[in-house]
């Protein structure tokens, strides 16, 4: 069992055929920082690291990378043992791809879903401050990562031993209705990680938390000047307490854009089952089935009629 080496989500490569509607929107929507790399290339900032979302200009959409940060260069080592002694290979990145992914050392593998997984240590910052792409306060990042990742895997069981068991991913909660999802935390941020179990694998969405509600309020008229860019309505979840819509992006995944999420003590956390679903109020996904929409609503109004609502995490000025 892992020691917890991981401490969180440090960047996300994309590969897209749309780069050139992905720099509008990424800036004058998400608010994040263009930073043009080598030749089809282009890296976002979020906050004082050097680059947190790389896209790569491709004739189709998909995650080419996930960036898990650990602690140090012993960290990075002791992981990437444990994970060939378990029979999965370990690649050291090369002098050429640090470079690119501008980080001092790391190392990479394939999961047993066929994701690549990259670990590292040592990000370089930035030589500016962060210049928000539009008037926000910024990000929450830090130790507690970019935000979190959210992928959609055919059979959640098979996947568990490897997260859990193997990484050192730590199960926060889970619910099996309307759709079976498995939340894990590396440290304070209440997930880092989620597994939704469906037949459309690939990254669900990637969530980035706003240091300001308005940001949030903000960026929702904005969105929804654009027909169908909404893909869930202003929610507030049950589990990590995050308030937030679904954007759609130029590729196939969603952003969630939020605030607010809850901090966890992971030394006493328990992990349980959500009885009420994933969502407190609102959320309605409109990629979910007729079905499925009236199951989720079904359960929201439950969660209501139950009285079930969850404390605020403010911070001065935010
Ligand atoms: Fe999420």
């Amino acid at each position: 069992m892992s020691d917890g080496e991981i401490i969180g989500l440090g960047y996300v490569g994309v590969r897209t055929a749309a780069l050139d509607d992905w720099r509008g929107f990424a800036t004058g929507l998400l608010g994040l920082q263009a930073q043009p790399l080598a030749s089809g290339l282009l890296g976002f900032r979020m906050d004082d690291a050097a680059q947190r979302l790389m896209l790569r200009a491709a004739d189709d959409d998909g995650v080419d990378q996930y960036g898990w940060e650990v602690r140090d260069a012993e960290a990075l080592q002791s992981l990437a043992a444990r994970i060939e002694r378990d029979g999965h290979e370990v690649i050291a990145m090369s002098p050429a791809l640090r470079a690119e992914r501008q980080v001092r050392d790391g190392a990479w593998t394939i999961d047993p879903a066929g994701n690549r997984l990259e670990f590292f240590h040592g990000q370089a910052r930035a030589d500016t401050p962060f210049a928000p792409g539009r008037p926000i306060l910024g990000f929450r990042t830090g130790s507690l990562g970019m935000g979190h990742a959210v992928l959609n895997v055919g059979d959640i069981d098979r996947l568990l031993p490897y997260y859990r068991n193997l990484l050192g991913f730590r199960l926060s909660d889970y619910t099996l209705r309307p759709f079976k999802a498995y939340f894990f935390h590396t440290g304070p941020r209440h997930h880092s990680l989620a597994l939704i179990e469906n037949d459309r694998p690939g990254l669900h969405h990637l969530m980035i938390e706003l240091s300001g509600f308005d940001d949030v309020g903000q960026a929702y008229d904005l969105a929804q000047l654009e027909p169908g860019r909404v893909a869930a309505t202003l929610g507030r979840h049950s589990n990590d307490h995050m308030t937030s819509f679904y954007i759609r992006t130029p590729s196939r995944f969603l952003i969630e854009y939020g605030w607010g999420g809850r901090d966890i003590d992971p030394n006493s956390w328990q992990a349980c089952e959500l009885q009420h679903g994933p969502s407190l109020w609102g959320h309605d996904r409109d990629w979910l089935s007729d079905e499925l929409k009236h199951e989720a609503r079904r359960m929201r109004l439950a969660a209501a009629a139950a009285g079930e609502r969850a404390p605020l995490r403010v911070s001065p000025g935010a």
